[in-house]
């Protein structure tokens, strides 16, 4: 049997930081709230010409170049991102293009902050039935430009930034199982709406016709923790391991309180959890594997480590994978 194996990642974050400090300057907010309701404390922010796939492409050459490989190589491209730079073509064509892969298949996934699991999912298929053997697969984001910037209770959370990892053919996994779930009926809870002079207040945003992000939170918060317990358990379940036979959790990055129940559920210490909100804040479907790039980097996460992934986000969307690296 033929199986998907990560062998190399890579990550990019715009220069720009936007602390909590200068959010307190833009709306009612505080630090204090800011830090205890979510744990962000910063976070990167693309500059005015940077678009999705302008993030996307060093954190692929960076993953091409801890794997070995050049865009040459490649014979599946998969981005994820809720933020693409144009409606078509998709940014997968346009980051091929800045790599200088042709004839690869490429293509976008859009499933928002699951977007990451999503695209490894099907990347992992692709492998095991033989029809790639070297795909890039990538989140990349700039939810900077459909946050809502007069709202507070979701202008604190999201950010940019871009992940990548490279999937290679392989005698042995690699990816041990992926699970992808939605179901379309809590689509209210988190969605896009066209601004409207209720709910932005800047007139240019009106004009250029941009939706912004819309949320419920605390509805969303409640049901991500039961969910995300949930896939956890079906994960596990589904390889006949336990919690104890993970060495690290790599949750979406969301908001600290959901990952701490997550890692109580699965009776895991922090130290076991790579947490980037902190510095990272919510980067939708590039959090995953921005985090998992950040672990590996400096060493936390090894060779031959078992790792399980796992994200919620709007549709609602949710899914895991699990990981012999
Ligand atoms: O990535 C996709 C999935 N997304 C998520 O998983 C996000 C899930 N939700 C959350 O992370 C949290 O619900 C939030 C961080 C968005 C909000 O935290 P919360 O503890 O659920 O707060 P809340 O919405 O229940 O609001 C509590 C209070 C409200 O004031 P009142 O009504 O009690 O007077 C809000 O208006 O906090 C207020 N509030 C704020 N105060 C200061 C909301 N946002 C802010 C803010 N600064 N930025």
């Amino acid at each position: 049997m033929i199986h998907a194996r990560i062998t190399g990642t890579g990550s990019y974050l715009p220069e720009r930081i936007l602390t909590n400090q200068e959010l307190e300057q833009m709306v009612e907010t505080s630090d204090l709230w800011i830090r205890e309701r979510t744990g962000i404390e910063q976070r990167h922010i693309a500059a005015k010409d940077q678009l999705t796939s302008d993030l996307a492409e060093p954190a692929a050459r960076r993953a091409l170049a801890a794997a070995g490989k050049t865009p040459a190589d490649v014979d599946l491209l998969i981005v994820a991102t809720t933020t693409p730079d144009r409606i078509f073509p998709s940014t997968a064509c346009l980051l091929q293009q800045k790599l200088g892969i042709h004839g690869s298949p490429a293509f976008d996934i859009q499933a928002v902050c699951t977007g990451f699991v999503y695209a490894l999912s099907v990347a992992d298929k692709f492998i095991q039935t033989g029809a790639a053997k070297c795909a890039l697969v990538i989140g990349a984001e700039t939810l900077s430009r459909i946050v809502n910037w007069n709202d507070r209770g979701t202008c604190v959370l999201f950010a940019d930034g871009a992940g990548a990892v490279v999937l290679e053919a392989s005698d042995t996994p690699g990816i041990i199982s992926t699970h992808i779930h939605a179901d379309g009926a809590y689509e209210s809870l988190l969605t896009t709406v066209k601004p409207s002079a209720e709910n932005d207040l800047n007139p240019a945003h009106l004009a250029d016709g941009t939706a912004f992000i819309e949320m419920k939170g605390n509805e969303v918060f409640k049901i991500a923790v039961n969910t995300l317990g949930r896939i956890v358990d079906e994960t596990l379940d589904a390889a006949g391991l336990t919690a104890a036979d993970i060495d690290w959790l790599v949750p979406h990055q969301a908001n600290i309180r959901i990952i701490q129940a997550t890692a109580r559920k699965l009776d895991l210490p922090m130290e076991r959890v790579v947490v980037t909100v902190n510095t990272h804040g919510n980067t939708s479907a590039a959090s995953v594997p921005l985090a998992l790039d950040t672990a590996v980097r400096d060493g936390r996460i090894k060779r031959g480590d078992t790792i399980l992934l796992e994200a919620f986000g709007g549709g609602f969307t949710w899914g895991s994978a699990l990981i012999r690296y």
